[in-house]
């Protein structure tokens, strides 16, 4: 048979119930510790945890598309050019590795699908060809320089600016224009469909940074 209760008997059974699952989710000691001193390094530059976390993505990102890019043309003519800029990537992203632990910067939780979706990017185009494989390239490498000026600019307007970044990221910046016009000089305008296939790598990259910067 149906029990009725009145509402007042409802009312206590919900705030009962809140206040049990309240405490089963209260965070640990450790937990709240960390938070707070998260918070403090937020506080000082409110900038620099997005930065550190959206960088962090896009290297590794940057970093797969080069390895997927090598296992399919590390043995051709391409192969030193694809990996002397997939050095410099990798570089990059252990550089940024080095900055979420020094900041306490949570990686972006998309880090696994980035790592995929990187090798997948790079042995995809390179299986269209190498020229191909620069158009990709040269795509990744315009957002990215773009993303780092705005940045930079950024930074710049920081009055407690943090020098160690700012040097880090116009380096960076300047390698990665360096491989566009790497991937221009062999051959990406030559690429089958270069322009529309550039326009979808470049919205996807863009996704992939507004996405990394939130969560
Ligand atoms: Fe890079
Ligand atoms: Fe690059």
């Amino acid at each position: 048979m149906r029990t009725l209760y009145t509402s007042h008997q409802r009312g206590g059974a919900i705030l009962y119930e809140s206040a049990r699952l309240s405490r089963m989710n209260r965070p640990s000691p450790l937990l709240r510790q960390v938070r707070r001193t998260h918070s403090a390094a937020w506080k000082k530059n409110p900038h620099l945890d997005s930065i550190i976390r959206v960088d962090h993505a896009g290297e590794l990102g940057a970093d797969r598309i080069y390895a997927g890019q090598m296992a399919v043309l590390g043995r051709t003519a391409e192969g030193a050019t694809i990996q002397h800029m997939w050095e410099q990537e990798i570089k990059h992203r252990q550089a940024f590795e080095q900055l979420i632990c020094k900041h306490r910067v949570r990686p972006t939780v998309m880090t696994p699908i980035w790592n995929v979706a990187g090798f997948a990017l790079g042995a995809g185009t390179a299986l269209l060809g190498k020229e191909a494989a620069m158009a990709c390239t040269v795509a990744v490498e315009t957002v990215i320089v773009d993303h780092y000026n705005d940045q930079l600019r950024t930074l710049m307007e920081d009055p407690n600016i943090d020098k160690e970044i700012l040097q880090t990221i116009t380096k960076f910046r300047d390698e990665e224009q360096e491989h566009h016009d790497t991937g221009i000089e062999h051959g990406a305008e030559q690429a089958p469909f270069y322009r529309a296939l550039t326009e979808v790598i470049k919205t996807g990259c863009k996704a992939a940074i507004a996405i990394s910067k939130k969560i």
